[in-house]
């Protein structure tokens, strides 16, 4: 069966603007519309027949798509989203997007296909328009990611003030020169990580070194490499803010590597609290995001969109917290 992604190949064009043609979004140039016509037609492509015949059943499923399934920060969030799911009689289906967003565009289809009552997008950084239309027709709602200025259904903490909280607590501790391995600027969460150190340092009156920042990818390997980077610098930091657990252990690898002593020598700081930062050595400090709660509460409001209920709080913010471990220099204790 022909996917949307053969229709964008044989037109040639990007899976959004099949999309775009298809929520008929208004966006697209009549020859280009055309184009993804006539391809549709070769293809002989029907993503709405089910739709069609089925859009009065119900098929109590929900689909989540997820940006990486290799981190284990998103196994708790899933877990928080399947036992809601059970609870409010759906199974779950899991898409990984393995952060392309094409593939977003392609999950949208099964809401499309009506294969599934709604749809938790914990990836959001396709079309702002595209999602916002889709949203108009089906139940969609975003966790973890956000779109800014959208008034879609959304569960989050408040990045950028957990990103400031995390870089204060390197410069009570003293640290003047920080760096940040930041995520990818293309996601949200990156650029409102990257916001709250910038803050953090310009409430203290520290000029920002550009070369103290660096764009990474979320992914462990980055976190090492980046981390090497840094040392080879001249005036290399004295703490880092990472924008992940996972780039942040890499970073203490490196650093290990590296003959430096953690926290001694250098200090890192992470985000998430993904189980195996209280394993690593020296156990990782970092911001812990409420992973089940955010499942839950996104799944939740799912339920309530399916149910045609009105949502009154439409943006969810929940409380992160501050764990305190080996790599900064304290020992164990909690603090908000
Ligand atoms: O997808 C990468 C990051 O986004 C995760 O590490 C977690 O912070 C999530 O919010």
């Amino acid at each position: 069966m022909p996917k949307m992604s053969d229709v964008a190949k044989l037109a040639n064009v990007s899976t959004a603007t099949v999309s775009r043609v298809l929520s008929k979004s208004g966006l697209v140039t009549d020859i280009t519309k055309l184009k993804v016509m006539e391809a549709i037609k070769e293809l002989n492509y029907h993503p709405n027949i089910l739709a069609r015949h089925l859009r009065k059943m119900q098929t109590n499923t929900v689909v989540t798509v997820v940006p990486d399934l290799t981190n284990t920060f998103f196994s708790k969030v899933l877990r928080g989203i399947e036992a809601k799911a059970r609870e409010n009689g759906y199974r779950v289906l899991l898409g990984d997007t393995g952060n392309n967003e094409n593939l977003e565009y392609e999950y949208l289809e099964v809401l499309h296909n009506k294969q599934a009552d709604g749809m938790i997008l914990l990836a959001a950084r396709i079309d702002r328009k595209i999602i916002e239309e889709m949203s108009k027709k089906y139940p969609i709602v975003l966790a973890c990611e956000y779109i800014e200025g959208s008034n879609l259904p959304t569960v989050s903490i408040d990045n950028v003030s957990s990103a400031r909280k995390a870089t204060e607590h390197l410069l009570k501790l003293g640290h003047r020169r920080i760096a940040h391995l930041s995520g990818p600027m293309n996601v949200i969460l990156s650029r409102d990580r990257l916001k709250g150190y910038r803050q953090a340092l310009d409430s203290w009156n520290i000029e920002i070194d550009p070369l103290l920042i660096q764009e990474g990818d979320f992914y462990y390997k980055t976190g090492y490499n980046l981390m090497l980077k840094l040392l080879s610098i001249e005036n290399p930091p004295t703490a880092v803010f990472s924008a992940n657990d996972e780039m942040a252990i890499g970073a203490i690898k490196a650093a290990q590597e590296q003959g430096l002593r953690i926290p001694a020598e250098l200090a890192i700081i992470g985000f998430d609290n993904i189980q195996i930062s209280e394993i690593c050595s020296p156990a990782l400090t970092t911001i812990a995001q409420p992973a089940y709660k955010l499942g839950e509460t996104a799944m939740k409001l799912l339920n309530l969109l399916i149910k045609g209920e009105t949502i009154k709080r439409r943006q969810v913010v929940l409380d992160d917290e501050l764990v305190i471990r080996e790599s900064c220099g304290y020992s164990s204790m909690t603090t908000k």
